[in-house]
């Protein structure tokens, strides 16, 4: 088992990616701790892991609030007894245009993608530094290492969460804790509609996911279970040496 005794938070917890890291986290013999704003799929996250004979801790918070974010970290530590890992996968799309710019959205948009990400890595430092070492991991996209298609004010948080990985990772590797960021492509999970719709439109999302898998070389969307397993890596004492690393996971998508 490749976390055997780890103490982990997830954020974003309770669907797509985020649970399918807890799932794979918790079958590799981590303890985790699994945050997210819903609170149903909170419970039926739990309920699931019981079914399978484990268990998983679950708090519910609006980590888009800066300091629920804050003490989401240190209530996640005081139930784990510590942290030695922290995905910190939360995120949204935000507004698609510029122009016009619905600035309350805009402001949501950073609150969760880039404030976030930040005050995790404020919070959750002064946990692993007490550990004596820790991984800490975030989720930007591919539009954190290429323009996004469909939003500019997406690429722009997504960008920043990759410079303060690469910041934080040489920031923090004096008390021997990697930071590192994935960049997921296009990934089924409910949020990918977002990215390809913002009208709602289904005609509009279905053209729109055939115009971005035509530049995606392994020609399909990416499985969350896939992202989960780079978390897994990452995560691990397989990745001692890496840090500063943002992981593209997207079929090649930003390889040309
Ligand atoms: N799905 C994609 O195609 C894709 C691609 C690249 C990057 N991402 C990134 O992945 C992350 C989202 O993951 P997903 O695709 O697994 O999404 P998802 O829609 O499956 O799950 C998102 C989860 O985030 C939770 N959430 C939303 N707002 C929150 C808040 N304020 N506080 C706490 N939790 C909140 C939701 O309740 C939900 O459980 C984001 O950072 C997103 O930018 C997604």
């Amino acid at each position: 088992m490749r976390l055997a005794g780890k103490l982990a938070v997830i954020t974003a917890a309770a669907s797509g990616m985020g649970k399918a890291g807890v799932e794979l986290f918790l079958r590799e013999g981590a303890k985790v701790v699994a945050i997210d704003v819903n609170a149903e799929a909170l419970a039926q996250l739990a309920a699931e892991a019981k079914a399978r004979g484990q268990s998983v801790e679950t708090l519910q918070a609006d980590l888009s609030r800066q300091e629920v974010m804050r003490s989401s970290v240190h209530e996640a530590a005081a139930r784990l007894g510590g942290i030695d890992v922290m995905w910190a996968h939360a995120g949204i799309p935000g507004p698609a245009g510029i122009e016009d710019l619905d600035l309350p959205a805009y402001d949501r948009a950073m609150a969760l993608n880039v404030d976030s990400a930040a005050l995790a890595a404020g919070e959750v430092i002064k946990h692993m530094r007490k550990r004596g070492s820790g991984s800490l991991i975030f989720t930007a996209s591919v539009s954190g290492l290429v323009g996004s298609m469909f939003s500019p004010v997406y690429s722009a948080a997504k960008f920043a969460v990759v410079g303060l990985t690469k910041s934080l990772a040489q920031t923090f590797a004096p008390d021997r804790v990697r930071v590192n960021v994935i960049c997921p492509g296009l990934t089924d999970t409910p949020m990918a509609f977002n990215f390809t719709s913002r009208s709602g439109d289904p005609a509009e999302a279905a053209a729109n996911e055939r115009k971005l898998l035509a530049a995606v070389p392994l020609g399909r969307l990416c499985r969350p279970d896939e992202i989960a397993h780079a978390a897994l890596w990452l995560a691990s004492d397989d990745a001692s040496f890496v840090t500063g690393v943002a992981l593209p996971v997207d079929g090649g998508f930003t390889a040309r």
